[in-house]
């Protein structure tokens, strides 16, 4: 597979997905290419970030890449848009607002992009049912410089309950099987998602080395089925499937 390839998930993957809800928290402006792979075939894109606008005033969400044939069909705006970060006892919280828009594909069926303006962690307990998420997207994020510093891939406690031992919500959220899509960031340590993390490989050359290669951890079967483009190394597709 060459190099100049920038995304690669093989057909039988993105149908195992169609229909399910992509959630990508911490998010900021990365948009387009989760949109441009996965637009085909998810009902719900759920993007979430603390920074998003006051007000959510943000140029529609399908204007971030060319060539696409989807059509604004509506756009609502709901929560509290102007909401500013809350210290409550030892941890912060932003009231969340969502702007969600509405796009139809040529074959007249439609999915939505929702842009949800809060904590991603907070977002990952409360929006979804259980087994909904279809796609946990999650790159470009780190400990520090403007990153959350979010452990969605571990159980960590933490005081408040909602923060708490995020890796058993969000496997309790993954449909089964689910694609997480990851460059490493913020993984455990020796986690076979983690291991491309800040290497200067390509996604494609990543991808080479450990196609369709299993790991088992965490109780789960993570296969390496695909990729998209760099971020902070690497990011590699994983189908996951409880082992
Ligand atoms: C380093 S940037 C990465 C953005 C994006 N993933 C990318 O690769 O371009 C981290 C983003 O996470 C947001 N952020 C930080 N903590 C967050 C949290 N707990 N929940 C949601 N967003 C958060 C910041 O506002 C910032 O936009």
């Amino acid at each position: 597979m060459s190099d100049s390839r920038c995304h690669y998930i093989p057909p039988k993957w993105l149908d195992a997905v169609a229909g399910k809800t992509l959630f990508y928290p911490c998010a900021g402006g990365d948009i387009a290419e989760p949109l441009q792979v996965f637009a085909p075939v998810i009902s719900d894109f759920w993007f979430s970030d603390i920074g998003y606008p006051a007000g959510l005033k943000m140029a529609p969400a399908l204007r971030s890449f060319g060539g696409f044939t989807y059509t604004l069909t509506g756009k609502l705006i709901n929560g509290d848009p102007l909401a500013t970060i809350e210290r409550r006892d030892g941890y912060r919280f932003l009231p969340p607002s969502r702007r969600i828009e509405t796009y139809s594909r040529p074959d007249g069926s439609s999915f939505r992009v929702i842009r949800r303006r809060g904590f991603g962690e907070i977002a990952l307990g409360t929006e979804f049912p259980d087994m909904s998420v279809g796609v946990f997207f999650h790159r470009g994020d780190s400990p520090g410089e403007g990153g959350s510093n979010v452990r969605f891939f571990e159980n960590k406690w933490r005081r408040h309950e909602p923060l708490r031992n995020l890796f058993s919500t969000l496997i309790r959220k993954l449909t089964e099987p689910a694609l997480i899509v990851s460059d490493g960031s913020l993984t455990p340590p020796l986690h076979p998602i983690g291991q491309f993390h800040r290497s200067r490989m390509s996604s494609a050359e990543a991808f080479e080395s450990c196609r369709d290669r299993e790991w088992l951890a965490d109780g789960l079967r993570w296969t390496c089925v695909g990729f998209v483009g760099r971020r902070n190394g690497p990011t590699l597709v994983w189908a996951v499937q409880r082992a």
